[in-house]
């Protein structure tokens, strides 16, 4: 006789499951380590360029690589015409998908698509604010070209360096849940622009990469260092989760925080006004403080997202962009993947434990 159970009661999250050898990224959450490509990310984060840590991961050359991304950001430009209202989403990331989506065969590449998602977010970017996109400057560097398309002014060389070390930084992290995705889409034989596109939905989500937006409008709403408690008890109490803290792997602070806030710190170095730092890092303290009384048993530090909040809106990128920006430097870590998983070629299919009644195997369905 079969028993009906509720269908969350084997909801593991996949959490430990091995799925795929890799030479793109090791994270060690319990120690708060990240290895990209062979190098640590504190290290990485301000000695390489995207396009330098891109050629890494993609095993490929360094030498043409910010050539062939100019390329196809002119290329992706160019169609742009072409995308009908694809870019008009009032959403970033359905905006992302959507013109995505609109790309080609020839566009099924690391080059091209890294190329043309600067290209897409960016023209969103303007558009969204009632401005014409700005047409790419192919011999300019990648995160350089990006966020002077983004803003519609060229940046300053700490803040194009600011931006370099943040899209280092979120290249690639391990198989989190995009990532898991960009694979299982590629597993099954299917195109990288279909792989990619399925990727940015994943990414869409609070929960992954639609974080960081939130987390500075809980900084506008905190306002000052003394508000931090009652704000996030109130939100506590209304059954919310605290946005930029917690994480599936790390259990001590995400290694990337640091090297955004170093970034942050590196921009008002330079002159470049900053302002929230110290009212972030008061809001953090307050939550891990917090959160640690209430899951002593579940350490929830800082991720990656809380100060991506702060380092994107001090490079001037408006909060609604901030996702779509974790695309244009994450998509370097799908397309690892990509070539990880068409080199692999099996089909990636896992089971599922029927609990409903009737049921026909004891076992998993195959
Ligand atoms: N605020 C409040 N409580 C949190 C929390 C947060 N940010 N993150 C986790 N918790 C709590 C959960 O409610 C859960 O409590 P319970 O056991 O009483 O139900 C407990 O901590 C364990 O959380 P769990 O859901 O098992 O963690 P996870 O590994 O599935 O989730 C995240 C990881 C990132 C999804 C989660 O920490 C989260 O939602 N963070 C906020 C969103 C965010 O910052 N996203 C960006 C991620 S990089």
């Amino acid at each position: 006789m079969s028993t009906t159970q509720s269908p969350n009661a084997s909801a593991s999250g996949l959490e430990g499951v091995v799925v795929a050898d890799t030479l793109a990224s090791d994270v060690d959450g319990a120690r708060g380590r990240l290895v990209i490509a062979g190098h640590d990310v504190e290290t990485l984060a301000f000695t390489h360029t995207f396009a330098q840590t891109a050629a890494l991961l993609w095993r490929r050359p360094e030498e043409g690589l910010e050539r062939a991304l100019g390329e196809a950001r002119a290329r992706a430009f160019a169609l742009l015409p072409r995308l009908g209202d694809a870019l008009g989403a009032p959403d970033g990331m359905d905006a992302l998908r959507a013109s995505t989506a609109h790309l080609g065969a020839d566009f099924d590449g690391p080059e091209a698509l890294t190329g043309a998602l600067a290209v897409l977010a960016s023209a969103w970017a303007r558009l969204r604010r009632g401005e014409r996109p700005v047409a790419p400057d192919p011999s300019l560097g990648h995160a350089r070209d990006y966020l002077r398309m983004a803003r519609g002014r060229d940046p300053s060389e700490p803040e194009a360096r600011a931006l370099d070390t943040y899209l280092v930084t979120v290249s690639d992290h391990g198989l989190n849940a995009s990532t898991f995705t960009a694979r299982v889409v590629t597993s099954t034989g299917s195109d990288g622009v279909s792989a990619v596109v399925a990727a940015l939905g994943a990414l869409k989500g609070p929960l992954h990469g639609g974080a960081p937006g939130p987390v500075l409008s809980m900084l506008d709403a905190i306002g000052e260092p003394d508000g931090a408690v009652p704000w996030l008890e109130a939100e506590l109490a209304r059954g919310r989760r605290i946005m930029g803290l917690g994480h599936r792997i790390y259990r001590v602070r995400d290694p990337r925080a640091a090297v955004f806030e170093r970034a942050v710190e590196a921009l008002e170095a330079h002159g470049v006004a900053t302002g929230r730092l110290p009212l972030a890092r008061a809001v953090e303290r307050a939550a891990v403080g917090i959160l640690r009384e209430r899951h002593p048993s579940r350490a929830l530090h800082a991720n990656v997202e809380f100060y991506t909040a702060v380092l994107l809106d001090s490079l001037g990128l408006d909060r609604e962009a901030f996702t779509p920006t974790f695309a244009v430097g994450r998509v370097a870590g799908w397309w690892a993947h990509i070539l990880e998983q068409r080199a692999v070629g099996r089909l990636i299919r896992p089971a599922s434990r029927y609990v409903g009644p009737g049921g026909a195997s004891p076992s998993p369905a195959p």
